[in-house]
């Protein structure tokens, strides 16, 4: 199957993903019926109009949409309460009214600003996610998060507010740069890891062709499938208060990683997450909860597709030892009374919530894996 659609069943919020290789051109007819008029503006980065913006305008004004385009500069920095501002103001400089829709056209950093700015424009416009990278199409598109960041740290500042269509072309990531490329893939096998062993032994059997040239078709029942799991948990736990925690399986560790390379593209997220997976794997063993054969298959399949897995793969930095990570590990917000929730895993497919995790057996496992 390459082409499909999926609905988030979130009651009066809910709406419809369409996955395939020519959504692209099929936007304008898609998002028609969720207009109060025939008209829309696109805001998007550098990279991504140069790349696809031409087949999302003709797509538009197939269905005689018409549109504005604000167009702002591509990365992390972009999630900044000056672009938060100078996003806002435009569009209302357009014209864009309550009842209009806007459209987040890109990764995950337009995604996560745009849905913040439709969140506080006029009190809540709507907006459509149409993301560009594989990272986006999998995850942050998905489940109605929106952020900038704080110099006190990334996406500190937020609200939820779902989208009320996600549009995933995945002939718009034929264009995205390899490197993207797998670090998105790290957010699929999480998927895996986290409820579904048969879609990680699938990953296993076709996670590389799915990463070369011409892995569309395979690339679409990825999408797919991590779509539909996500939507799953952000179903029973819109904000975060059980299940939908499992989604950030790795990220513990993973965000202590980025931080330490200051969140820049020395370490890109995904790749944070591969390593912090690896590594809630290798804890799982220590912990005895986790057949150790389980987290070799894992981290082979990671190193396979490219991916870090331990910290000796790690670009080499000074703050880079246990007890850096485990201060910054410290600053997440789900520690309580010297005790951290972790989510771990007691096999490939089976993860558990783990809410009372020793800070003292966290800091002895990371020296020891620090050091070897
Ligand atoms: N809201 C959530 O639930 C959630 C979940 C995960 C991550 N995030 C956020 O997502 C962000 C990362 O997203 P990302 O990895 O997509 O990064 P990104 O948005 O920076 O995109 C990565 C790079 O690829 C380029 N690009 C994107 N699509 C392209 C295409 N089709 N062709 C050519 N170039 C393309 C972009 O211009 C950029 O340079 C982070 O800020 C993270 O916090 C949010
Ligand atoms: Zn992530």
């Amino acid at each position: 199957m390459n082409t499909g659609k999926l609905t988030v069943g979130l009651g009066a919020r809910a709406y419809d993903i369409h996955i395939g290789p020519d959504i692209l051109e099929q936007t304008g007819a898609l998002l028609s019926p969720l207009l109060s008029r025939p008209r829309t503006v696109i805001i998007t980065d550098e990279n991504v109009t140069a790349a696809q913006g031409d087949r999302l305008k003709a797509g538009l004004l197939a269905a005689d949409i018409d549109f504005d385009i604000i167009v702002l500069p591509p990365g992390e920095q972009t999630k900044s309460f000056a672009q938060l501002q100078h996003v806002t103001e435009r569009l209302l400089e357009t014209g864009v009214e309550r009842t209009d829709t806007i459209i987040a056209f890109g990764g995950g950093v337009i995604g996560d600003l745009v849905g913040l700015a439709a969140a506080l424009l006029r009190r809540g416009c709507r907006f459509a996610q149409i993301p560009t990278s594989l990272l986006a199409q999998v995850d942050s598109a998905v489940g109605g998060k929106t952020a900038i960041n704080s110099v006190h740290g990334k996406n500190l500042v937020g609200a939820f507010h779902q989208p009320c269509i996600v549009l995933a072309d995945t002939r718009a990531l034929e264009t995205l740069p390899a490197r993207q490329m797998r670090a998105g893939y790290a957010e699929i096998v999480k998927y895996g890891l986290i409820g579904d062993a048969d879609f990680f032994g699938w990953l296993e059997r076709n996670g590389a062709a799915l990463l070369s040239q011409g892995g569309g078709p395979k690339r679409a029942h990825a999408v797919k499938t991590s779509c539909q799991a996500k939507a799953r948990l952000v179903e029973q736990d819109e904000r975060e208060q059980g299940v939908r925690a499992l989604l950030n399986f790795g990220h513990t560790f993973g965000h202590a990683l980025e931080a330490v390379y200051g969140y820049c593209d020395t370490l890109l997220h995904g790749e944070a997450v591969a390593a912090g997976m690896a590594l809630a794997f290798d804890y799982s063993v220590h912990q005895g909860l986790c057949p150790p054969q389980d987290a070799a298959r894992v981290k082979a399949h990671l190193a396979a597709s490219g991916l870090p897995v331990n910290i000796s793969g790690l670009p080499p930095s000074e703050a880079l030892n246990a007890d850096h990570l485990i201060a910054l590990m410290m600053q997440d917000k789900k520690v309580e009374q010297g005790r951290i929730t972790l989510i771990l895993a007691e096999a490939i497919g089976k993860s558990v919530i783990v809410k009372d995790a020793s800070i003292d057996s966290l800091k002895s496992f990371l020296r020891e894996t620090t050091a070897s």
